[in-house]
């Protein structure tokens, strides 16, 4: 795979896929990790005189194209905002993909200079599952720029007319930040130092049962929190509330819960919960052990003893990989847990991994800083795409020639 460094762009136009899907509270960005961490490649190439067209997605907008925008469709143009922030450089925002204002706003572009494009989801050909409607799509695109650099890493599992067809269509190279992440999960599937622990959390198991199937025959313990916990709570037959369940995963999980057991991989799940009586930051939190859990309350969080258990599953380990909150972080009341966690990986003296956009932007949010863990990475499923052995068609399109 060619890099940045390897590619001539002084003087050139280069287009450059990021991923900037930031949370958003309106149109205050409240987690600009994503941004920054896509300053490195975007520096190298201003300072090399290119000029650079970012295009990047946000959020999952449905429908028709620009009406979506009309109707209070995610808009890219706080996180133009924010990058000339950062940069500390005026960036041009296109209000649109491929059409007159990006062609007007890369035109105007001095070299060193940055444009954003409108956020390129409002086209509903990136990301449809016809080949040729997304091919028309990347033909537009690249008639904005000479060469293409793909560091989106979050968006590299989608097979997206910007991620997937457009690097076939221009001299192209990897940046940065994509380098970085593939660089450290390399590390996590190639005969990782053990104790392997891996904290699982986030709403869903079905969004997890792929990776922790692969993760069986690496991991040596694995342990459950977040909504998904209940679940696996449910399969071993314990109370669980009004918790959120996904009661046709059932044998999924049931299935995965066995399997652990004949690879002699710990599966390690909550042993008591902070509970409310909603889902709301002013909810009144109360702790229950598992065996006891009211028929009339959900979980909002792991309780103290779970927090101990986990720490003492933490802490003789050499590698760590935590993908998905174990709580509500997002409401001071029911962030302890999250906390905790956080706080137990970062006393691990080796390799540590924070992945998924909620885990990383929790850390951030409870005031850990970057340099905790070993790698906080962009990646939510992209990240575990990859570590389930998968092929990330974004990846893929920038190995070939
Ligand atoms: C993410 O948030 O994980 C990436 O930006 C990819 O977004 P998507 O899941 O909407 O494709």
């Amino acid at each position: 795979m060619k890099r940045v460094d390897d590619l001539d762009v002084a003087g050139r136009t280069v287009f450059l896929r990021a991923d900037l899907n930031v949370p958003l509270d309106g149109s205050t960005i409240t987690d600009d990790g994503r941004i920054r961490a896509s300053l490195p490649t975007l520096t190298t190439l201003t300072s090399r005189g290119a000029r650079v067209v970012v295009c990047a997605h946000l959020g999952r907008p449905k429908g028709d194209g620009f009406a979506v925008r009309a109707a209070g469709g995610p808009s890219l143009r706080p996180v133009a905002g924010r990058l000339s922030e950062l940069l500390g450089q005026e960036v041009a925002f296109a209000g649109d993909v491929a059409g007159e204002s990006a062609a007007s706003a890369v035109a105007g572009l001095d070299g060193g200079e940055v444009a954003l494009l409108e956020n390129v989801r409002f086209e509903p050909a990136e990301t449809s599952k016809d080949d040729a409607e997304r091919a028309a799509l990347a033909a537009r695109l690249a008639d904005l720029a000479d060469v293409y650099v793909g560091d989106g890493f979050g968006a590299m599992h989608r097979r997206h007319a910007s991620v997937y067809d457009l690097p076939r269509l221009l001299p192209h190279a990897a940046g940065q930040l994509v380098l970085a992440e593939i660089s450290v999960l390399r590390q996590l599937t190639t005969d990782p130092p053990r104790p392997y622990v891996v904290v699982l959390g986030g709403a869903k198991p079905s969004d997890k049962l792929a990776v922790i199937g692969n993760l069986l025959t690496r991991a040596d313990r694995l342990l459950i929190a977040g909504g998904m916990a209940y679940t696996f709570l449910a399969a071993r037959g314990l109370p669980i509330g009004r918790s959120m369940l996904e009661a046709d995963q059932i044998p999924q999980v049931s299935a995965v819960l066995a399997a652990a057991e004949r690879a002699g991989v710990e599966v390690v799940l909550p042993v008591d919960h902070v509970v409310a009586d909603r889902f709301a930051a002013d909810a009144v939190p109360e702790v229950v052990p598992a065996d006891a859990f009211p028929d009339d309350r959900l979980a909002l969080d792991i309780g103290p003893a779970t927090r101990e258990l986990f720490a003492r599953k933490l802490a003789d380990a050499k590698t760590v990989f935590w993908n998905g909150p174990p709580g509500v972080f997002e409401f001071p009341a029911f962030a302890g847990g999250t906390r905790a966690v956080a706080q137990a990986i970062s006393a691990v003296p080796g390799l540590t991994v924070v992945g998924g956009g909620d885990s990383a932007a929790a850390v951030r949010q409870l005031g850990f800083p970057a340099d905790a863990f070993t790698h906080i990475s962009t990646g939510g499923g992209a990240s575990l795409e990859y570590l389930e052995g998968a092929v990330l068609p974004g990846l893929t399109a920038l190995e070939g020639q």
